[in-house]
């Protein structure tokens, strides 16, 4: 007899990016901000006292919450803390499926969704993108507990508007999450949603826009019924103290954050220029990482090539995105890295 439900020995288990202890790379793999954080965070983490370390943290991080309320619009009753974005699928997945009731969404989308969802033991209905990356029709009609949209897309950076996400939740029984971990870097986001309906859960992560991807922390935006429902299923103490502070005086800092992600938009710009005169088909980005198909040589050579020269993107060898790579936007100097790098390798090959 296995240790383990059947369920988890049958999986392999969710594998993240590649993070290499060299710091000495050009890292553009894990779509992490390659700016550092807000001056004020490292502040707030010296300010600590050791009373706040050796006490238990606030159990609803309740500073966080009350500065992202003020800055959505929102009650801090509306918010919910999270140990990373993950912590919050992982809590939405575990309090909404089970055996019999399913999880739906997108793909190709973020592959962490259906590992949840084995874990959870809940079947997973997967509805293919078109070529143009609209939002499938059929996810009206799953009839899924929980149907996931991420938006803008990983690893496409396609961005669908809210009200196409509006008449999905409007249709479907169950709850819609739209997952905007990348949503700092896009022309516009879905808040509006959570405020008005009360199936819709938004996802927000503190690793991209602010930062902060070491330090895990993440949040959602949901009527007060559903953060309720999600309470019920998190750790008791999901956020630590030192996250807490961290996290809260990101949020407080919009001037620093707002400047950072427009450097971020012009490298992105840049970067997608750069690409497109090189052979590469740029799939405009909503986001701070790019997904680029090499027309001039294999996807998996240019990626095992780069790894050799210590230049990590990301590549996975699912059928529907094996051309593909998916490159982070980093600063300029990287970037610049990675294109001559590049060219290095296409020329010669
Ligand atoms: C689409 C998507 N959602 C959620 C997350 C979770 O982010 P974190 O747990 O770092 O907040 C990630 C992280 O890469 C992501 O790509």
């Amino acid at each position: 007899m296995s240790y383990f439900r059947e369920n988890i020995e049958k999986m392999s288990g969710y594998e993240p990016g590649f993070q290499p202890k060299n710091s000495d790379v050009v890292k553009l793999n894990t779509n992490e901000n390659p700016y550092p954080p807000s001056p004020k965070v490292l502040e707030a983490i010296k300010n600590l006292t050791p009373e706040q370390l050796r006490r238990y943290p606030q159990p609803l991080a309740d500073s966080f919450r009350e500065a992202a309320a003020k800055i959505f619009d929102v009650k801090p009753e509306n918010i919910i803390c999270a140990n990373g974005g993950d912590d919050l699928l992982n809590m939405a997945i575990r309090a909404i499926c089970d055996e019999n009731r399913p999880v739906a969404y997108p793909s190709p989308t973020y592959s962490l969704y259906p590992e949840l969802a084995k874990i959870q033991n809940c079947p997973v209905i997967e509805i293919p993108y078109d070529a143009e990356f609209n939002l499938p029709a059929k996810l009206t009609s799953t009839g899924a507990a929980l149907t996931i949209v991420c938006n803008p897309n990983a690893p496409t950076g396609t961005f669908i508007p809210c009200q196409e996400l509006r008449q999905l939740a409007e249709e479907i029984k169950g709850v819609l999450l739209i997952d905007e971990a990348y949503a700092d870097f896009a022309d516009g986001n879905c808040v509006e949603l959570a405020k008005n309906l009360e199936n819709v859960i938004i996802l927000r992560s503190m690793s991209k826009g602010y930062s902060l991807a070491g330090m895990r922390f993440g949040f959602g935006i949901a009527s007060e019924g559903l953060i309720k429902g999600l309470m019920k299923v998190k750790d008791s103490y999901n956020v630590d103290a030192v996250s807490i502070a961290a996290a809260t005086a990101a949020i407080n800092d919009q001037k620093y954050f707002k400047e950072n992600v427009e450097k971020i938009k012009i490298e992105r710009k840049n970067l997608t220029e750069k690409l497109t005169q090189m052979g590469f088909e740029v799939q405009p980005s909503q986001t701070n990482f790019l997904f680029a198909k090499p027309l001039k040589a294999r996807a998996i050579d240019i990626y095992n090539k780069l790894k050799e020269k210590n230049i990590y993107v990301r590549y996975w060898a699912y059928p529907d995105i094996k051309d593909k790579l998916r490159i982070t936007v980093g600063t300029a100097e990287q970037n610049q890295k990675l294109i001559n790098a590049l060219n290095e390798l296409i020329a010669r090959d």
